[in-house]
């Protein structure tokens, strides 16, 4: 498995994230809700704004052949309502999305994006990571618990009404 950052120029892959955030939200919210929630156009927009310019990273998993199994978007967030308050926020690692196909799960393909995410949160020396996934997510749940993640907050997706639960983990050196 070889993991490989996204540049702009990666245009093909590019699309193909962003199919496949739609295959998450249609996967997590059902096909009613999470197939209509963005268009195509708007989810391709979304992975090309992580790549410009901005402390983020979109990483691809490729298997052997070079085919995408795997994806993961993160980067360094300041907490937007402390923000809006004018309150002191400080940076924190946000993983805001991951994704493998059926073929290749539980094959570890996850738990590689998603130490992945960690050290380059480090790299960038935030003193925490998250998430975000709706409550009945088990196997995000699973693969955050099992890499130290604890719920730190819940409340319902303004979109949906899901009840989403933020996982959250200290990082150290
Ligand atoms: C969640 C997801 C990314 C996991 O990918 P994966 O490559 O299969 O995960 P891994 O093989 O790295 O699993 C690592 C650990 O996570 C947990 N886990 C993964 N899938 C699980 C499942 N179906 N049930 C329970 N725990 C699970 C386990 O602890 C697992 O370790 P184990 O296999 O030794 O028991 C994948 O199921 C997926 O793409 N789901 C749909 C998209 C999605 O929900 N994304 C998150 C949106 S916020």
């Amino acid at each position: 498995m070889l993991l490989r950052p996204l540049s702009l120029a990666d245009t093909d892959a590019i699309d193909l994230v962003a199919e496949r955030m739609r295959a998450t939200l249609i996967e997590v919210e059902g096909e009613e809700a999470g197939g209509t929630m963005y268009s195509m156009d708007w989810l391709r927009e979304r992975v090309r704004w992580h790549l410009d310019g901005r402390a983020a990273e979109v990483v691809v998993a490729a298997d052997e052949a070079g085919v995408i199994v795997g994806h993961t978007i993160y980067r360094v967030e300041s907490d937007a309502d402390s923000v809006t308050a004018g309150l002191h926020a400080a940076p924190f690692g946000l993983i805001s999305t991951t994704y493998v196909v059926p073929e290749a799960r539980r094959l570890g393909v996850a738990q590689r994006l998603l130490a992945h995410a960690e050290a380059w949160f480090l790299e960038c020396r935030v003193p925490f990571a998250c998430t975000w996934t709706s409550e009945t997510n088990m196997p995000l749940i699973g693969l955050y618990g099992r890499n130290g993640y604890v719920e730190s907050e819940r409340g319902p997706n303004q979109l949906t009404q899901t009840m989403m639960v933020r996982l959250t983990k200290a990082l150290s050196a």
